[in-house]
């Protein structure tokens, strides 16, 4: 595990599974129709229960979903986390498509939900690295830099993670947020 404090809040870094997490809100890296994957996307599913699904197959009906870069809230099912926060990412095309503007607006969006619910943490995974083909290392700093200026800008939520699922992963957002410093 990893700490950065931040003006108004801390930023840590860890190796796990999302879905164990206790914390008001975790944020799954969806699609735009919502319709639950693999990834980490059918792990919360799955962890969650079938109320998820039900109450992303509301917001469907009612707004067609989800599009690349925005974020939408439900409940948490039989999580510990209070919400889910699903965001799509966007998927990699070579990298002059706007994927860096649209993965740092998933990660803005994700934070201006929870600001908006008075959230005072919330988890994130690597989104758009697995599935969706965003290189790791192009990613990773767009995350750390989107976060931090978040804690430097706004008092919630004070305590954001980064749950990181492998030791690779790990390894390149810490470096990642070295080298910002
Ligand atoms: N906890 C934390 N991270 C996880 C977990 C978990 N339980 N399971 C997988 N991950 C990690 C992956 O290792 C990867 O680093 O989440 C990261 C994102 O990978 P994906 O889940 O494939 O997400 P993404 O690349 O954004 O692709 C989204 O995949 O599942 C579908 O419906 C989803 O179409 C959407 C697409």
């Amino acid at each position: 595990m990893y700490q950065q404090e931040s003006k108004y809040g801390t930023l840590q870094l860890v190796v796990g599974d999302i879905t164990e997490l206790e914390v008001d809100a975790i944020v799954n890296a969806a699609n735009s129709a919502l319709s639950g994957g693999g990834g980490v996307d059918g792990a919360i599913h799955r962890a969650a229960g079938p109320s998820l699904s039900r109450e992303c197959g509301r917001i469907r009906e009612a707004r067609g979903g989800c599009p690349t870069g925005g974020a939408v809230i439900t409940g948490g099912g039989d999580l510990r986390a209070r919400y889910v926060i699903h965001t799509v990412g966007p998927i990699w095309r070579g990298g002059e498509k706007g994927e860096a503007e649209l993965l740092r607006d998933s990660y803005d969006s994700s934070l201006s939900l929870a600001r908006r619910y008075n959230l005072g943490s919330i988890a994130f995974p690597s989104i758009s690295t697995g599935a969706y083909g965003y290189p790791l290392e192009k990613a990773a700093p767009i995350a750390i830099k989107t976060i931090t200026e978040h804690l430097n800008s706004h008092r919630t939520p004070e305590r954001i993670i980064l749950v990181l699922h492998t030791e690779e992963t790990y390894d390149t957002y810490l470096a990642a947020l070295n080298s910002q410093r």
